[in-house]
């Protein structure tokens, strides 16, 4: 289907850009994926662009002796598509300064915590040791401070007494997979805009992120 191109970052599994995929095929993604790119060759989500006819591409980091020559050769990779927009979904590698800036608001992000709690890694971990009672995902456009890009979206979850990090990070993949489709398209369409350095929603300032469970309809 044609529509704004993405394309969309991965490193391992892709269950976010199946998700992508899902609502671009069930019509609730006026969008095209015009290619995945992994910086993994072993990323289960080559596959899952593969078998519904999108074009892959990998570009090894360990193939650079650095991180601006891998970013630039990942720069040029993506720009040979024109893409209206660069989703990272699973994208594990930090980007540099130049490469962020080069894409100015065209980079979401989603991230498995509440953004500004527990920007990294193993943020399933760090909510059960915190003792949170709430954790979620955030999509945030993503700016050259690690996971400190504004956020956009946000969906929460209880914390369970009896959660695990496996029992948690699932409950809060299934909501990133409900609010990266939604995010991506709102982006798309105008609704979300990255304007001198603020976010617009709707053409007014979003002061806070929007909440999924706050979303009427
Ligand atoms: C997800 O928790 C995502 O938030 C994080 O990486 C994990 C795996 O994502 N960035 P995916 O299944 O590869 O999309």
């Amino acid at each position: 289907m044609a529509g704004p191109k993405l394309v969309v970052l991965i490193s391992g599994g892709g269950t976010n850009l199946q998700a992508l995929i899902d609502a671009l095929r069930a019509g609730e993604l006026p969008a095209e994926i015009a290619a995945v790119i992994s910086n993994r060759g072993d990323a289960y989500g080559l596959q899952r662009a593969a078998q519904v006819g999108i074009p892959t591409r990998v570009v090894d980091h360990r193939h650079y002796p650095d991180r601006p020559t891998f970013d630039r050769a990942l720069l040029a990779e993506i720009e040979a598509w024109q893409p209206a927009l660069v989703p990272l979904a699973g994208f594990m590698r930090v980007l540099t300064a130049d490469f962020v800036t080069h894409f100015r608001g065209r980079l979401l992000n989603i991230h498995p915590s509440l953004l500004p709690r527990h920007r990294g890694l193993d943020t399933h971990r760090r909510a059960l040791q915190a003792g949170d009672r709430e954790h979620g995902a955030s999509v945030h456009f993503v700016t050259p401070e690690l996971d400190g890009g504004p956020v956009v979206l946000q969906a929460r979850v209880p914390v369970k007494a009896d959660d695990d990090e496996a029992t948690l990070a699932a409950r809060v993949l299934t909501k990133e997979h409900v609010i990266y489709p939604l995010a991506v398209r709102w982006v798309l369409e105008g609704r979300l805009v990255w304007q001198d350095g603020q976010v617009l929603y709707d053409s007014r300032p979003l002061a806070q992120p929007l909440q999924l469970d706050e979303l009427d309809g």
